[in-house]
């Protein structure tokens, strides 16, 4: 069967995504409101009073929850924060310190490395999880619990973890009120949602045409830094994972500073580059996209923009969220591969034991 003619083809769609990834995807409206609801209303959060630094830890799916809030408030709270995204706490950590143990499983070494030594130095933790190991040291040691629905794949609950992460940080008073913005976010993805379903046509529909658009070249995806970066590492991240597939992140301006000499000509002949744009990018760094994609065209990549929806923060890094998710998807029918199971992952976790 023909490119478009998969993707137009609901059946062959489902048949190819039995674990339902692509309504997983398009739940992310659902997602936001559940979760942002789940942590504002967590049971026994610590104190938000004179904290002066907070650490979000966590790996892969759970670590973009992270990802989120860097994306959203680096800079721009009192205090600094850092997402870690391995086995140890940083040194500052103490007990004015928030700690936030992500990990969707549960079950993650590194996630619970940090937590281990959260715990033990008495700094104020948090546990976003569905369960596992995490779920009951956390409870056995009195740590608050933001509760992820289970049932989904770390990735695929990017909204639950994300946005309880959100509700929670803003029940303790370290981010500024989200107020109605959660509302509007989940309705822009809503609209959105509805452009992307397997019923919209390929013609129509972003996701689908991008994914065409990448055909059997390599994505390199390219935002800018802040929520373009965040939303290109997560689509690698996404491509990888749903679509089986090599991807490459870069972000702007840093990558005019190094990657762009590797772009030489002839060197990008197998790449597709997908530029992620939003309306609130530094004009600095806006005004580099059109002589980067020019370099990088010279070397033989195709290219392709893709565009936030809305005009707040939130809504343009999810909105990118959840079009490089449904890319990812679409990509792994017309490679004809099922998206939801990552072997590798699930190796190397058995192997060591985490
Ligand atoms: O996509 C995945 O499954 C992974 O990236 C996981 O999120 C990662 O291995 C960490 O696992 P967990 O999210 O359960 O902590």
């Amino acid at each position: 069967m023909s490119g478009d003619r998969v993707l137009d083809d609901a059946g062959a769609l489902a048949a190819n995504d039995p674990s339902g990834m692509l309504d997983a995807v398009l739940g992310l409206p659902g997602q936001c409101r559940d979760g942002f609801r789940s942590g504002r209303e967590a049971a026994d959060l610590p104190s938000g009073d004179g904290v002066t630094g907070m650490v979000v830890c966590g790996m892969g799916g759970s670590g973009v929850a992270g990802d989120v809030v860097d994306a959203l408030y680096r800079g721009r709270l009192g205090v600094p924060a850092v997402v870690s995204k391995g086995p140890e706490l940083p040194e500052f950590c103490g007990k004015d310190t928030l700690v936030v143990a992500s990990s969707y499983s549960g079950d993650t070494s590194e996630t619970l490395a940090c937590f281990e030594v959260a715990t033990g130095r008495g700094c104020r933790v948090v546990a976003v999880t569905s369960g596992g190991e995490l779920g009951r040291r956390a409870r056995e040691r009195g740590v608050a619990v933001v509760p992820v629905r289970a049932g989904f794949q770390p990735r695929a609950a990017v909204g639950h973890l994300a946005f309880g992460l959100l509700g929670a940080l803003e029940a303790m008073g370290v981010i500024p009120s989200l107020g109605v913005e959660v509302e509007r976010v989940a309705r822009v993805l809503q609209e959105l949602g509805e452009r992307l379903g397997p019923e919209s046509p390929a013609s129509g529909n972003p996701a689908k045409s991008a994914a065409a658009a990448i055909g059997d070249r390599f994505p390199v995806v390219w935002g800018a830094e802040g929520i373009g970066a965040v939303a290109a590492t997560r689509w690698r991240t996404e491509l990888n994972e749903n679509a089986k597939v090599p991807a490459f992140a870069g972000v702007l301006p840093e990558l005019d500073h190094n990657e762009v000499v590797g772009w030489s000509p002839g060197a990008g002949e197998r790449f597709v580059l997908l530029t992620l744009r939003h309306p609130l990018e530094h004009p600095d760094v806006a005004a580099r996209f059109p002589v980067s994609v020019d370099v990088a065209r010279s070397s033989g990549m195709l290219h392709r923009e893709v565009r936030a929806e809305g005009d707040t923060p939130l809504s343009c890094l999810m909105s990118l969220l959840m079009l490089g998710s449904a890319v990812s998807v679409y990509l792994a029918a017309l490679r004809g591969v099922d998206p939801t199971p990552i072997d590798a992952i699930s190796r190397i976790k058995r192997e060591l034991g985490g």
